[in-house]
């Protein structure tokens, strides 16, 4: 969770009288939550308040330093103190217990892996503007990296899809649906669940189909939607957090070949975070923005801003490009367009 200062704080750094240290603590912050993750102390947690002592002898930990880990966790807003006993916050139980369906447990290792061997080259990226490293051939190299990325889309999926599905116009009478980089396959189940003629197909790369949900009328294709034969007839194709991992030529490629494959009158959905859009604030601009510096570093991809997608839409084909923003969906936008009649 980020750190919030107060007046009296944010007085401080405007002035230069603190140097810039909450940086650092965002590295720092990262490290205590992984670290109380595999320490189990949320899951510990779980059954009600604890002490630092009780935490420590349950789970075979250092006193001290178990006392002094919960203190920054509390300060993070993870957890909450009183009368010497610590408890979960809403955010820890919803994010970070195992067995709640949104838990980012397994997703953490996929951040610690991109915090501390991807982005210390960030430099380089920045020098000659080539990424240091080729996601995808990445996860699909490294099943524990795959099953890790996936966890952590899997559950910020999990919370946005039923908002994000509610956005998304799937035609009278539609029977075909094409996720496009599916992945874990939440968005897809999500609407076949609301939509009981609708068959679905998710196509993307094989170590990623390890980790999607099944559907009795989901089918998992394994191969690169850049090279397959994406077939045809589909009413709802969807293309969630796809974009950003491609080059322009990729793009307008790939979304010729779905106006040719998407029935007229049928509906494409794409879901990414649009450059262009107003954030609620510095907090959210910044967290997009870094995101942004994540998808060069890491895969070579970019954020578009949502008038160029609703552009590259319209000189694919498609029509009347719309802007959706589901409340409860933050992280993922949606640019809805129609295939012509
Ligand atoms: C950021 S994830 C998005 C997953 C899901 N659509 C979502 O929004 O949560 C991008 C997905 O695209 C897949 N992908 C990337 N390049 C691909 C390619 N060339 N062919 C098939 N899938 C690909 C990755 O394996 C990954 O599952």
């Amino acid at each position: 969770m980020p750190l919030f200062s107060n007046p009296l704080e944010a007085a401080a750094h405007r002035l230069s009288i603190l140097p810039p240290m909450l940086d650092y603590f965002g590295v720092m912050g990262l490290h205590a939550l992984i670290a109380g993750m595999r320490l189990g102390l949320f899951d510990a947690l779980r059954g009600g308040p604890a002490s630092a002592a009780d935490l420590a002898g349950s789970l075979g930990l250092d006193r001290h330093a178990t006392d002094v880990l919960l203190r920054g966790l509390t300060g993070l807003g993870y957890l909450r103190a009183r009368g010497g006993r610590y408890r979960l916050t809403r955010t820890a139980r919803i994010w970070l217990t195992t067995g709640s369906p949104a838990c980012l447990a397994e997703g953490l290792y996929f951040w610690e892996r991109t915090a501390c061997v991807i982005w210390p080259q960030l430099e380089s990226t920045v020098r000659d503007g080539s990424p240091i490293t080729s996601l995808y051939a990445l996860t699909e190299s490294e099943p524990e990296l795959s099953r890790s990325f996936q966890a952590w889309t899997a559950a910020v999926a999990g919370r946005q899809a039923p908002a994000t599905a509610s956005a998304i116009p799937v035609p009278a009478g539609a029977r075909r649906m094409l996720d496009v980089g599916g992945g874990h396959a939440r968005y897809s189940v999500e609407l076949l669940r609301r939509h009981p003629d609708l068959r679905g197909t998710v196509i993307d790369l094989p170590q990623a189909l390890e980790s999607a949900a099944a559907h009795p009328r989901l089918t998992l294709r394994a191969g690169s939607f850049l090279d397959e034969d994406l077939g045809g007839g589909y009413d709802v194709v969807l293309l969630f957090n796809v974009m950003h991992c491609l080059d322009d030529q990729e793009v307008a490629t790939l979304l010729g070949r779905l106006a040719k494959a998407v029935n007229p009158g049928g509906t494409i959905a794409i879901g990414d975070q649009f450059g262009d859009s107003v954030m609620p604030g510095r907090a959210s601009r910044t967290l997009v923005d870094l995101l942004h510096l994540n998808y060069l570093v890491a895969g070579g991809g970019r954020l578009r801003g949502y008038k160029e997608v609703a552009r590259l839409l319209k000189a694919a084909g498609f029509t009347r490009p719309r802007h959706r923003r589901p409340l409860r969906s933050p992280a993922t936008e949606l640019a809805i367009a129609r295939a012509p009649r």
